[in-house]
């Protein structure tokens, strides 16, 4: 019965050409319920797309290699490192200099967390104070791990820190937690939370600052 119906309702907008035998659309068109319902998701998912798309844009404005923001240690100093009974004493002070290039963009660095590891074991822990960072500037972090903590070295991780005592250069790993804003005029963005990695530092103990380091650049990671 409605099939009949939905034939006779189609032939009446086009030509008089012979309905098909079976399967037809049921009232083309004639209700907007259904197609207003689904051109509304589809503006939706248009709207979003295009939001996901300037997101990434800024994004990209902001980290392309041109005006990327990049994180240097400029500067360590280890005056103890000493591992006995499971325990690690240490004091490392390092700069880290974050260099901001972009002419319009401004950084909020809300949290930094700096960490130091040692064969993978997290040995240092200083939360850095909050700050502001304006367009086409660089700032420096004053990062100091001082004090002990446990860590358990075994097998090889002993071996080479047996190793790195004889030779006084011990291979270190910084990394920062941020939680970041961007500021583009009035506009802030959202937070972001990247990392960022300063692996294998060779750190001389008691040495002269910047001489041991062979790779002073970190790695940013969201
Ligand atoms: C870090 O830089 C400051 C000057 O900004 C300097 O006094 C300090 O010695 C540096 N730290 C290290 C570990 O070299
Ligand atoms: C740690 O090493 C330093 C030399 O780097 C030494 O003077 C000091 O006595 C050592 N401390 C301990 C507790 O072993
Ligand atoms: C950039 O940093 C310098 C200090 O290094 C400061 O005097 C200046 O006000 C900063 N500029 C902006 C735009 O924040």
């Amino acid at each position: 019965m409605a099939e009949k119906q939905a034939h006779l309702n189609g032939a009446s907008y086009g030509p008089p050409i012979p309905p098909p035998q079976h399967h037809h659309r049921p009232g083309r068109g004639s209700d907007c319920g259904c197609c207003c319902f689904l051109a509304f998701i589809l503006k939706v998912v248009i709207t979003v797309a295009m939001l996901i798309g300037l997101f990434i844009l800024i994004i990209w404005l902001i980290f392309r290699p041109i005006n990327k923001v990049e994180f240097h240690v400029t500067d360590v100093a280890l005056t103890q490192f000493n591992y006995t009974n499971n325990m690690l004493q240490f004091n490392l002070a390092a700069n880290i200099s974050i260099r901001n290039p972009n002419k319009k963009i401004g950084i909020y660095y809300d949290r930094i967390e700096a960490r130091a590891f040692y064969e993978d074991q997290r040995f240092g822990y200083h939360a850095l104070t909050a700050f502001y960072q304006g367009h086409k500037n660089t700032s420096v972090l004053n990062v100091v791990f001082k004090g002990q903590q446990a860590v358990t070295l075994q097998g090889e991780e002993l071996t080479q820190f047996n190793q790195e005592r004889t030779s006084g250069l011990y291979s270190i790993a910084l990394e920062l937690s941020l939680r970041i804003r961007f500021k583009l005029g009035k506009v802030k963005t959202a937070r972001f939370k990247p990392k960022v990695e300063c692996d294998d530092l060779k750190i001389p103990l008691n040495g002269s600052p910047v001489a041991g380091i062979s790779n002073n650049k970190c790695e940013i990671k969201f």
